[in-house]
Order: C-alpha cells, then sequence, then structure tokens
C-alpha cells in the first residue's frame, strides 16, 4: 500500500514508520511544530512532505494515490492546551474533518485516527472499553474527542471505511521532553529538580511506544470498518512510583523529587480495557514498564545529539514560564 502518514516527525509516529516502511511505501505530512523533527526520520525510506492537515489543497496533493491514511498529526500537550488552545482545536477539529472530506472525495481505501484514552476521561476504579461514553476533561481532550467524533460522523453519513485507535500514556525513545517520562530522566541526569503535580498520586497506563504502534497498525490493516479499538499498557501505576524508578535507573537521590502546584483540573487515573483489541485480532502489550523504562532512559543517555538542540532551544523559555524556574 501506499500509506499517508501525518504527524510521523513527532514521537508515536515516527516510530510508526519505521514499522510501516518496512511492507509500504510512506509518504509524510508534518507541519513540523516544535515537537516535529526532520532527525525523527533519518534514515528512513520515506518521502516527506511540510505542511498543515488543515491545508485543504496540500491535503489533496499529498493524498492523490494514496491507499489509506493514519493519521497522528496533533497537538499532544495537555499543560499547553491550558495555557492556550487554539492551536489544538485548529489541528484536532479543523485538520482532522480536512483530512476526511478529502479522503472521502478521492475514495482512499481506508482512514485510521490515532486517539488517546483521555477522551473517555478519568476513572476511579475499572477500565474504559470502547463502549464507555466520551467524557473529556482539558481543551487537549475534548478537541481530541470532537476529532473522533467526527471520525465516526463521516462513517456512518458518508460510509467511509474509517477506524479509530484509541492509546494510553505512550513512553520510549524519541519523546519531547515536556512529558513526564523524558522530562524527569533529562532532569535526573542533570541533577535538576523533579517537579511532581500535586501529591504525585495519578495514575497512569503505560504503553511502550513500539507495542502503540503494533496495535495501530494491526487496526489499519484488521480492523472492522467503522469500529473505535482500545489500546492499553500492562502497567498501571502512581506518578511518583514512575519518578522514583527513574531516579533509581539514573543513579540520583530521591531528594531531587519537588512536589509543585497541580495542572488545573488535572485527570486522577486513566485506565483502558484492550480486551476488544486482544479476542478480535490478537493484539497484546510486550513491554513491561519495568523493561521499557529501562530501556528508554538507555536511549537517552546515549543520544544527547537528540536532546540537547532541544533543551538549549524552545524548550527552554516554555519550561521557564510553565515552572516559573530556569532549567538547569
Ligand atoms: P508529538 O507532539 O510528538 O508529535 C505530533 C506531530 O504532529 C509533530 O511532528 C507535529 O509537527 C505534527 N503536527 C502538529 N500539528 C500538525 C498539523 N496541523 N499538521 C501536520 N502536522 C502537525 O505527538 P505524539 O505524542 O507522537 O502523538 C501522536 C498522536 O498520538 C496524537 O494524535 C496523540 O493525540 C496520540 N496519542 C499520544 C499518546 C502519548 O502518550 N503521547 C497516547 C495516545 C495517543
Ligand atoms: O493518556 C494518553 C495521553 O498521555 C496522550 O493523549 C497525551 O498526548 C500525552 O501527553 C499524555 O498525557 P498526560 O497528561 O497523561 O501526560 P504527561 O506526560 O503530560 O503527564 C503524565 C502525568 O504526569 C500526569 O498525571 C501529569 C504528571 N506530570 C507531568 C509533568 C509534565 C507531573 O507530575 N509533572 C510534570 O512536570
Amino acid at each position: 500500500m501506499r500509506l499517508l502518514v501525518t504527524g510521523a516527525c513527532g514521537f508515536i509516529g515516527s516510530s510508526y514508520v519505521r514499522l510501516a516502511c518496512e511492507d509500504h511505501q510512506v509518504v509524510v505530512l508534518d507541519k513540523l511544530t516544535y515537537a516535529g523533527r526532520q532527525e525523527n526520520l533519518e534514515g528512513l525510506d520515506v518521502e516527506l512532505v511540510v505542511g498543515a492537515i488543515e491545508d485543504v489543497d496540500k491535503v489533496r496533493a499529498v493524498m492523490e494515490g494514496c491507499d489509506a491514511v493514519v493519521n497522528f498529526a496533533a497537538e499532544s500537550h495537555v499543560d499547553r492546551s491550558i495555557s492556550d488552545q487554539e492551536a489544538f482545536a485548529r489541528t484536532h477539529v479543523i485538520g482532522t474533518s480536512v483530512l476526511l472530506d478529502v479522503a472521502r472525495d478521492l475514495g482512499v481505501g481506508r482512514y485510521l485516527q490515532v486517539s488517546t484514552d483521555e477522551v473517555y476521561g478519568s476513572i476511579e476504579s475499572g477500565s474504559f472499553t470502547e463502549e464507555s461514553p466520551l467524557d473529556p476533561s482539558s481543551p487537549y481532550s475534548a478537541t481530541k474527542a470532537a476529532g473522533d467524533l467526527l471520525v465516526s460522523a463521516h462513517a456512518h453519513t458518508y460510509g467511509i471505511d474509517a477506524v479509530i485507535c484509541r492509546g494510553s500514556n505512550n513512553y520510549g525513545p524519541r519523546q519531547y521532553p515536556e512529558k513526564l517520562i523524558p522530562l524527569m530522566i533529562l532532569n535526573a541526569l542533570h541533577g535538576d529538580h523533579l517537579p511532581v503535580y500535586g501529591d504525585g498520586r495519578n495514575v497512569r497506563n503505560w504503553l511502550y511506544v513500539e507495542d502503540f504502534c503494533r496495535a495501530i497498525h494491526t487496526v489499519l490493516l484488521e480492523g472492522r470498518p467503522g469500529e473505535a479499538y482500545n489500546a492499553g499498557g500492562p502497567d498501571e501505576m502512581e506518578n511518583v512510583e514512575v519518578v522514583k524508578r527513574v531516579l533509581a535507573l539514573t543513579g540520583r537521590d530521591e531528594s531531587l523529587i519537588e512536589y509543585v502546584t497541580d495542572r488545573p483540573g488535572h485527570d486522577r487515573r486513566y485506565s483502558l480495557s484492550s480486551e476488544k483489541l486482544r479476542s478480535e485480532l490478537g493484539w497484546e502489550p510486550e513491554v513491561r514498564f519495568e523493561d521499557g523504562l529501562e530501556r528508554t532512559v538507555a536511549w537517552y543517555r546515549e543520544n544527547a545529539w537528540w536532546w540537547e538542540p532541544i533543551r538549549s532551544g524552545e524548550y527552554r523559555q516554555y519550561y521557564e514560564r510553565h515552572y516559573g524556574r530556569a532549567l538547569g
């Protein structure tokens, strides 16, 4: 197949393309926001077109001749959506709508929307299934949910072949260091403070990025038209436990932990049931958190060339603005 993969200069999309380009021809459309990096595609046999998914003409030109579309393009950081949400609405709502319209018009075989467990909101106990109502709480998750609803509406109204794959919290190589795990790894390596929000007891369901990419590819190839599939990680953990494990792996002391002001509207717990994906399509996560975290810490240790330019660029100003102190 010829696949159009949007947002593949980011964390998960670039990992997905590593897998997909083994058997398929891949063209990438990416706007190269602060989180999009051409280096993430280095050495891969893919074509890169720089542009936004909300640009109809660009999308039409690049989608022509493609058999399927996999949409990763997003503003992915919850904290940034709380301080400035415009780009979130533009990319997740307008962008998704443009991709769907053009895919319908060109008769593209299949459309896959990459989505998130956050569209279901927070859950105290048990796990969300695909039947759970959407109840997002941040501007990030509300706009992602709007994108998902547009996908379902296009499948329902126009009969296009569209599927959704919702993942839980991903971690692994090439994740921008604004996110919990890479932020804590880099701060620990530098002997800097580790800013934990609130009481540190919020729970996330951790999924190694390669496992999520296998789930997405399985849904693309074998998912039933019009369906959504959840892909949850094998391990749930309180944030403070994640941070302590990072400290142990980097040989640093727990005195680096600093409890800071909580994120407004902070979801307490996420948990996804992957039963549908397991029983229908045979997908299971393979990487346990202990192993995946060790691999991730090793990757950041060995790839300073990747994160050094980030820590000296836009991220430095973002960090100061958001945490009220300079990056060490
Ligand atoms: P990321 O921020 O690392 O990458 C996003 C990519 O999208 C970047 O390359 C960026 O340049 C590009 N992009 C942004 N706006 C664009 C636009 N308007 N047009 C074209 N390209 C644009 O994000 P990520 O963590 O790799 O997330 C990828 C997808 O997976 C997102 O849809 C996200 O909602 C979803 N997701 C993420 C996680 C997670 O834990 N990170 C979990 C589940 C689902
Ligand atoms: O659940 C899937 C989602 O996971 C994805 O859809 C999002 O794109 C992705 O960013 C992620 O969202 P979270 O808000 O869960 O991830 P983040 O890494 O920002 O935060 C994880 C947890 O750690 C959360 O409870 C907030 C907390 N945290 C985060 C940061 C950045 C801290 O305590 N301190 C921090 O400095």
